[in-house]
């Protein structure tokens, strides 16, 4: 089965032997230390509670881990903190309140720089904003924002007031959103007139219009929202519904500047996330506090280094995924850190922009996604090469596998082959870095994420269970709870134990391909289920296939992530059209048009397929499983694999000889 991955294979993956050893120089000012694996591997629950002990906790904890209700941990669990309170608070306690939380750069150019105390000020009011609104501790919070402060603040006063955020990244569509907000009844959105997005306003309020009206189709959904909390960005007119609507300043601004935070258990949830799951509906995902956030500042300070007096560092993540909650917000908060925090994209208005931000703040630690690297390689060395990249020192990646090619670029292009490279592989379950180099410590291999972090005990398994030899591909497991572990689906306990837990006994299965090298050292070979990485955003095969089912042109559809050059994989979708649907248009150009069009509207344009193909058939067996296999052979352009298992055999010579008649890309 682990033969089957639809991941991309890059030519010399397994091939390399390129070894970077730590500059001597980087070693001896690392946080990270050779012995804290021996430490953590003769005691890995001491480890962690030395690590959860750095945290602010309002009363300590003295337990570590009850597992004993597996697969439901509780980490430090009678203890008592706020998150908020250690992401900022404790700063301005501690006497940084002076020192830059963030360089907010706007995409048309406006900046903010707010420092600690700015940022204590501003979520002390949002709290009480929020709290005039009548939301209480354990209440879900909508957040649907560009990538502004406000969206930091915002998560910052939900978690001050013990409220739970779920972040909705802004370029999901009103039915996304939707779907969310119902499926967390939250009581509260929050949102922004606009965002900008390459040069032009992009319409956030009026999606959440669309989400909120109670349509013929769900007139009882969404009936927790109360209000509707609206940042001014663009200044675009917005419609308003009376009651309902309030803007951010009228209610935000007027409040004090002081508000004693809520104290909440270690395991009070923190926040929800959706991600994407085998089954069509998003999955949200919650984590805990106390758990949550030692292992995401932990590992933000080991695997960045981060030296928060002098480091500006940089995630290029938006906070609408867990990148940007662990390595945002959370992590380099609770650090201390001074970052940047940008609205726009790459290319806008020049695609020169983020070397030319790394100029301007002297960005030191550059963190990123391989499908961003490779675009700039796209785009040529002479861009970067134009602005001075000095100040660079470590140069992080993650979303999903790196190319040795792309890593190699990122290290001399980017990092002028001095500055460290980390691969970093975790996900929105785990919460925090699992597997990663530690700078300083560890010597990389260009497209390997290496070892596991101290304290993370993972393996490489076979269909049994049973851990594969060296060079063997196999199913990637953690083998032990871990503090920053999901704690669960929120409201579906079973679904939490069935698609995690019950794999493989006692582990946590993580839905990736791996294997590992003669030296131990761990490549990651992408998703072995139907679960695509585009651009490193996650998203199904199902989901699509359910927005695609759901035109009315359309009779059938299969959905399969092919290798893409620049976005690892792609959307390929084989559509059958519906023989007695009216108005079909006979060009399979404009039925392709029209049909990415209605994914964007259904689940947003990070969705929208690259390639729609109109078929008569799909392959299926004689069960009527969809092979995905055989349309991933056609999508990728290769030679039809094994076609015995085929109900009819001939639907396969009648897709390709579709295709050589033309409907294509
Ligand atoms: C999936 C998780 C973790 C933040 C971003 C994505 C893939 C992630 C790597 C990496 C190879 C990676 C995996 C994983 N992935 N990082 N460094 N090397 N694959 O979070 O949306 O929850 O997706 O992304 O397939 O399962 P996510």
């Amino acid at each position: 089965m682990v033969n089957d991955a639809h991941t991309p294979t890059f030519e010399n993956l397994h091939r390399e032997r390129r070894t970077f050893k730590p500059a001597v120089g980087f070693a001896v000012h690392a946080n990270a230390r050779a012995y804290e694996y021996k430490k953590a591997g003769v005691d890995r629950l001491e480890y962690w509670r030395e690590a959860a002990m750095r945290l602010a906790w309002h009363r300590p904890f003295t337990e570590i881990l009850d597992w004993t209700d597996a697969p439901f941990a509780r980490w430090f669990y009678d203890g008592t903190l706020n998150a908020c309170d250690n992401a900022v608070d404790r700063h301005v306690r501690e006497g940084r309140g002076d020192r830059v939380a963030f360089h907010f750069e706007g995409e048309p150019g406006d900046t903010q720089t707010l420092t600690y105390a700015d940022m204590h000020e501003r979520v002390q009011r949002a709290a009480n904003g929020l709290a005039s609104l009548g939301v209480r501790m354990g209440d879900r919070v909508a957040i649907y924002l560009p990538q502004i402060p406000e969206a930091v603040v915002a998560m910052l006063a939900c978690a001050r007031i013990g409220a739970i955020h779920s972040v909705v990244f802004g370029g999901f569509s009103a039915e996304s959103l939707r779907q969310r907000i119902d499926d967390a009844e939250a009581k509260l959105v929050i949102t922004a007139d606009g965002g900008n997005r390459r040069g032009a306003h992009l319409a956030l309020k009026p999606l959440v219009d669309e989400a909120l009206a109670a349509g013929d189709h769900h007139p009882e959904e969404c009936a927790s929202v109360k209000n509707v909390l609206v940042v001014r960005r663009t200044g675009q007119d917005t419609a308003w519904t009376e009651g309902r609507d309030l803007w951010w300043h009228d209610v935000v601004d007027p409040q004090p500047a002081d508000h004693e935070p809520v104290w909440v258990p270690a395991e009070h949830p923190l926040f929800i996330l959706y991600t994407s799951g085998t089954t069509g509906t998003p999955k949200g995902l919650f984590h805990s506090t106390g758990g949550y956030l030692a292992g995401a500042a932990h590992t933000h300070r080991m695997v960045f280094d981060l030296k928060p007096e002098t480091d500006v560092y940089w995630c290029t993540a938006d906070v609408g995924w867990i990148t940007g909650h662990s390595y945002i917000v959370y992590g380099p908060m609770t650090n201390g850190a001074t970052q940047v925090l940008y609205e726009g994209t790459p290319d806008t208005p020049h695609r020169g922009r983020w070397w030319e931000i790394v100029e301007k703040y002297g960005v030191t630690i550059f963190y990123t996604a391989p499908t961003a690297i490779r675009t700039f390689m796209k785009w040529g060395e002479a861009i970067p090469d134009g602005y001075d990249l000095g100040s660079l020192r470590l140069l992080g990646s993650v979303g999903e596998p790196i190319n040795p090619e792309a890593w190699m670029w990122h290290r001399r292009v980017i990092g002028g082959d001095r500055c460290p490279v980390v691969d970093t592989w975790w996900q929105t379950e785990t919460g925090a870095i699992m597997i990663s180099p530690l700078p300083g410590v560890t010597a990389t291999k260009p497209g390997s994420a290496m070892t596991p972090m101290p304290g993370i005990s993972v393996d490489v398994v076979d269909d049994a269970g049973v851990p594969v030899g060296p060079g063997e591909a196999g199913y990637l497991v953690i083998t032990e709870p871990w503090p920053s572990m999901l704690r669960g689906i929120w409201a579906d306990p079973v679904r939490y134990g069935r698609t995690y837990w019950n794999r493989f006994d006692g582990m946590y299965f993580a839905g990736d391909g791996a294997k590992k090298d003669v030296d131990g050292d761990l490549w990651l070979l992408g998703r072995i289920d139907d679960v695509m990485n585009v651009s490193g955003h996650r998203l199904t095969t199902t989901e699509i296939e359910h927005a695609l089912v759901s035109h009315p042109w359309v009779a059938e559809a299969a959905v399969v992530g092919a290798q893409d050059e620049v976005t690892g994989q792609a959307v390929v979708a084989f559509v059958i059209v519906r023989q007695d649907a009216d108005a079909v248009p006979t060009d399979g150009d404009e039925v392709a048009a029209a049909l990415r069009e209605h994914v964007r509207h259904e689940i947003g344009a990070l969705a929208r397929p690259r390639t729609i193909l109109v078929v008569s058939e799909v392959p299926k067996t004689r069960s009527g499983k969809i092979m995905r296999r055989l349309l991933r052979d056609v999508a990728e352009r290769r030679p039809v694999g094994d076609v015995t298992t085929l109900a009819d055999s001939s639907v396969m010579d009648a897709i390709r000889d579709g295709l050589a008649a033309g409907t294509k890309d």
